[in-house]
């Protein structure tokens, strides 16, 4: 059995401590807004926060997050880098088909709670292992400057 604290929320769950964290999210769990696209820590689709830094949860093994505070896309609007985030994308309509797009949001309310004015060139550095298929990186650039302003 394992414990996990996902959005402030206590569960025990019981699966094999080597199990992707993202499996046990999307499968065992049913918090299917972190998505999965790779698996291989290529596409960021699944990232999530694990004591407030993005992970890729495909590959990291569920033991390694117990004791941790983890985050997905079903809470990060309560926290305030999540929550500015969040209203930007909404106000510049970032989002096209949207499958990366939990996860840009991870990756990008990350950055803010670290960098709460980030440069173009820490945007860049943050999100380049988001890859979006839609092209959406302009919007996402101006909605992180929009967020941080
Ligand atoms: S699914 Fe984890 S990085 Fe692609
Ligand atoms: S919005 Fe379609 S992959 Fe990014």
């Amino acid at each position: 059995m394992v414990t996990l604290s996902i959005n402030g929320n206590a569960r025990t769950v019981d699966v094999p401590a080597d199990m992707p964290l993202l499996w046990v999210l999307r499968d065992v769990i049913g918090l299917t807004g972190t998505k999965f696209g790779c698996g291989m820590a290529l596409c960021g689709a699944c990232t999530v926060h694990v004591d407030g830094r993005p992970m890729r949860s495909c590959v990291t093994p569920v033991a390694a997050a117990t004791g941790k505070q983890i985050t997905t896309i079903e809470g990060v609007g309560e926290t305030p880098s999540g929550r500015k985030v969040q209203q930007a994308w909404l106000d510049l309509d970032v989002v096209q088909c949207g499958y990366c797009q939990s996860g840009q949001i991870m990756s990008a309310a990350a950055l803010l709670a670290s960098k709460p004015h980030p440069t173009d060139a820490d945007i860049d550095a943050a999100l380049a292992g988001n890859i979006c298929r839609c092209g959406t990186y302009v919007r996402i650039r101006a909605a992180i400057k929009r967020a941080g302003g």
